[in-house]
């Protein structure tokens, strides 16, 4: 951190129906430690709702985030992550090295140099009385994708490109993408990385393909090919036209942990817990989430951490789950493998229907709902494996390389 990163932002959101942003209270650093107020204008306000509760509840005075977080959780979940960061330094450095360090920028610079059209419903401003977004570029997703690779290699980007890039990295994940738009759709394009060593792009989108075939509710993609290269476009769930703007917070939030609490205490079983408490329609919530635990045990995906998964939080407060995201079968080394986030109450997180099964009433069902769950969907993914890897432009090779290996794995089928 830098003696000259800003040490307040304003945050801003859009109430439902109105159609231009009001400012909701302030962000004030106090060393790493972040501090949240309410405007009172906000307050007062007869639609006001708070951001996230019971984090930040709609009352006067200065909130400290509780549980050992340095920021709210609702607030953290609006910045960059891991790739947006390193855009974002790229562009305070020139170029990036071996020895660039995202920790040289503050909270607050990521949140305020990032695009306005970020993910969610909220953005953040140094004005407490004037509204400046930072738009999305003009810029196209060729000269997007290509600028994705130079900072991957470390090389200079030319200012205008650099901003481009910038504005367009308002999200989260550690993969390199851009948010834009296309007519009047709001989409994430992910590119492939320069250090992959598998077709990670289209082994997203034919996941994601079946997913959707399987009946899970899920972000709707298209594997599309810019320049000779994969690109997965993934429909945003919180632009649902209109120019309305849904506010979400990430399970890593409901949870009430941070990116190193998460990866040891992430757990479906306490997402369970919450859902009962505080969702519309729990049965239903927790029928699918059960189905989603299930399919990516069956396609091999075991980066289901807490940040993979996020609520909507309506006006009337009420939580429902989004639609599926970031669902990517992950290469393996040896046959066994864990899910990210334990299954079972006592923290049973081995990646197998068995885990599943043994673990269904937490979710509410008996065991021949949840088995029924199992085998509709191995049974779609049999069946609709071909029509799924040509939608999603597979070749032989990627076929071969996924299919009985990742997809459908015999770790998931042991008892
Ligand atoms: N369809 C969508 N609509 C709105 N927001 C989304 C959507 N898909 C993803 N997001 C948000 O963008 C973030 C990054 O997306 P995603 O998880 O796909 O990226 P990633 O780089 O592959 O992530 P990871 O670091 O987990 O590998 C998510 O954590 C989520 O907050
Ligand atoms: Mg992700």
């Amino acid at each position: 951190m830098t003696t000259s990163d800003p040490q307040t932002a304003f945050v801003w959101t859009w109430l439902a129906g109105a159609g231009e942003p009001v400012v909701v209270g302030r962000i004030d650093a106090d060393g790493p430690m972040h501090t949240f107020t309410y405007a009172r204008s906000y307050r007062e306000r007869s639609n006001a709702v708070p951001l996230y509760e019971p984090e930040l509840p709609l009352v006067p005075g200065t909130l400290r985030p509780a549980g050992g977080l340095t920021v709210a959780g609702c607030l953290r979940d609006c910045g960059p992550d891991s790739w947006g960061q390193r855009v974002i330094l790229a562009r305070h450095v020139g170029h990036l090295t071996s020895a660039s360090d995202v920790s040289e920028l503050s909270l607050l610079t990521y949140l305020l140099e990032s695009g306005s059209d970020r993910i969610g419903g909220l953005d953040f401003q140094v004005s407490a009385t004037e509204y400046v977004p930072r738009a999305t570029s003009s810029a196209t997703l060729e000269q997007l994708m290509a600028a994705a690779a130079d900072i991957e290699a470390g090389r200079m980007l030319p200012l205008p490109l650099a901003e481009a890039l910038t504005r367009g990295t308002s999200i989260g994940g550690a993969r390199p993408k851009v948010l834009l738009t296309d007519a009047d759709r709001s989409l994430i394009a992910k590119f492939a990385s320069t250090t992959d060593i598998r077709p990670v792009v289209k082994a997203e989108g034919v996941a994601m393909e079946l997913a959707r075939r399987a009946g899970l509710n899920v972000a709707p993609t298209q594997v599309i090919q810019v320049a000779g290269k994969d690109v997965l476009l993934v429909e945003r769930f919180d632009r649902p036209g209109g120019g309305q703007r849904r506010h979400l917070v990430s399970v890593l939030t409901i949870l009430g942990l941070d990116e190193f609490t998460g990866a040891r205490y992430g757990s479906y079983a306490l997402l369970a817990d919450h859902i009962r408490r505080s969702f519309a329609r729990p049965a239903a919530t927790l029928r699918e989430l059960f189905s989603r635990i299930v399919f990516n045990i069956l396609v091999g995906n075991t980066d289901d951490h807490p940040r993979n998964h996020a609520a909507f939080v309506s006006s009337d407060r009420s939580l429902t789950l989004t639609p599926a995201y970031d669902i990517c079968p992950q290469p393996r080394s040896v046959p066994q493998a864990n899910q990210a986030m334990a299954i079972g109450r006592n923290g049973e997180r081995s990646s197998q229907l068995a885990t599943c099964l043994a673990a269904c009433e937490v979710y509410l069902l008996d065991t021949s709902q949840a088995q029924s769950i199992i085998d509709t969907q191995i049974s779609v993914i049999e069946t609709q494996w071909r029509d799924a890897a040509d939608a999603a432009r597979l070749t032989e090779l990627d076929r071969e390389q996924l299919f009985r290996r990742e997809i459908l794995n015999e770790f998931a089928f042991r008892s």
